[in-house]
């Protein structure tokens, strides 16, 4: 799909209060996350977004490389939250990606714990999260996020058999422009609901596609494997383990077995 992303396509009559009331466009950019960064060092105000056309080196978890070509979105938020909410934030994020996805294109994405959002088993957005902490003081967080809006798996054979894109499931072409403007009204609504204690927990957890599978969990050199049993509101994994223990996981990767 055509469209000229740009600032003002994103900003022009946004309803939020902050987040995206200042939007940093780049046609081409290495990576959202270094950008934004730099902003945060020259004082940037939460909320700000840097949005790029496409990243040369899109960066994905654990050190892999994020593919985000011309088509698809590929974007970081500032943000300046206090302590207590940090863990909430890629709970938070995932949720409003889901909630931006059906808006727009009346897909039902689902979510596998910690960090991405499937279509039909395949992913089609990851989210990375990095903060700096001092103390018990948040510098700051910026969210990540890089949607497949427009991508034709077909030619990126290397990750064809995990990943779709709105479109490959659409048939046609979406809206990054529609699906961004909805997300940051989104992510700012959930996050601005974080001190009423009232976050959207409940919804978070029905989108998981990860409770009741046989999953494995690895995190760094620690493996893990068992049933996914719950998820705690701070948003830990509750795994029950072959010997009848249950462990409580606060960040690794899922696989889920019965996928494999
Ligand atoms: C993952 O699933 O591994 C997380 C992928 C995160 C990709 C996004 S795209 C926008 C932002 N800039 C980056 O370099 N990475 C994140």
């Amino acid at each position: 799909m055509e469209e000229s992303l740009s600032s003002t396509s994103i900003v022009k009559n946004l309803e939020t209060r902050f987040v995206g009331q200042r939007v940093i466009y780049y046609p081409s950019l290495a990576s959202t996350m270094e950008a934004a960064r730099r902003e945060v060092q020259q004082g940037a105000a939460g909320g700000t977004v840097i949005i790029a056309g496409e990243q040369s080196a899109g960066r994905g978890r654990k050190k892999r490389t994020w593919l985000s070509p011309r088509g698809n979105i590929a974007l970081s938020i500032i943000l300046y939250p206090s302590a207590a909410y940090l863990p909430y934030l890629i709970m938070l994020a995932s949720l409003a990606v889901v909630y931006s996805i059906e808006s727009v294109t009346g897909l039902k994405p689902q979510l596998k714990w910690p960090n991405d959002v499937l279509i039909n088993g395949r992913k089609v957005c990851g989210i990375l999260i990095e903060s700096a902490v001092r103390g018990r003081k948040v510098d700051y967080a910026i969210i990540g996020i890089g949607i497949n809006v427009n991508l034709r798996l077909a030619d990126f054979p290397e990750i064809s058999p995990v990943a779709t894109s709105l479109s490959d499931e659409l048939g046609s072409g979406a809206s990054c422009i529609d699906i961004i403007r909805r997300l940051l009204v989104e992510i700012e609504r959930l996050y601005l609901d974080l001190p009423s204690g009232e976050f959207a927990y409940q919804q978070w957890r029905d989108k998981l596609v990860t409770l009741g599978r046989r999953v494995r969990v690895s995190w760094g050199e620690t493996k893990y494997e068992g049933i996914a049993e719950s998820v705690g509101r701070d948003g830990s994994l509750l795994l029950r383990c072959p010997d009848g223990s249950l462990t409580r996981i606060v960040a690794g990767d899922v696989t889920l077995r019965d996928y494999e």
